[in-house]
């Protein structure tokens, strides 16, 4: 599969909207991680890594931000502003997020556990493992 943003169910409601998210329906995976980035400083980046085996959806649950994906050949840079869409991150696409916005809140649900050694921080290992395969 490679990156797309995904729609959520939306229910507008005079009182307030709801979304909501079920794995291996909106979302093609099994969530046995969440996790959420919050209280950026202005100008900073986050993520700038790739994991060999793991999938993301990531959702700008307030504010906003920038996805960064890298492929191995071009980059492509996703705007997330809404809570009711996100994005699929695949395994082995490089990522980084930034232009966060004041409060943006971003919720990333992943399919595993963490464990630093699934991580490829190395942006040449990164190419280097990609134009191999
Ligand atoms: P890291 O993945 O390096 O952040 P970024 O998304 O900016 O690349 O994670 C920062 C720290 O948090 C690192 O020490 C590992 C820890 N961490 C966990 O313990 N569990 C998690 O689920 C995540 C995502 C990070």
């Amino acid at each position: 599969m490679i990156p797309h943003i995904i729609k959520l169910p939306k229910f507008l409601d005079d009182r307030g909207n709801l979304s909501f998210i079920e794995e291996h329906n909106h979302i093609p995976f099994k969530i046995e991680r969440a996790y959420w980035i919050y209280d950026v400083p202005g100008g900073e980046r986050r993520g700038g890594h790739a994991y060999s085996n793991l999938q993301e959806f990531i959702v700008a649950l307030s504010g906003s931000f920038d996805v960064i994906l890298h492929d191995g050949n071009e980059e492509l840079r996703f705007s997330l502003n809404r809570s009711y869409y996100g994005l699929y991150v695949p395994p082995m696409i490089w990522r980084e997020i930034d232009n966060f916005s004041t409060n943006a809140l971003s919720l990333i649900l992943a399919d595993d556990k963490y464990d630093e050694s699934a991580y490829i921080r190395d942006f040449n290992e990164f190419k280097k493992i990609k134009n191999a395969g």
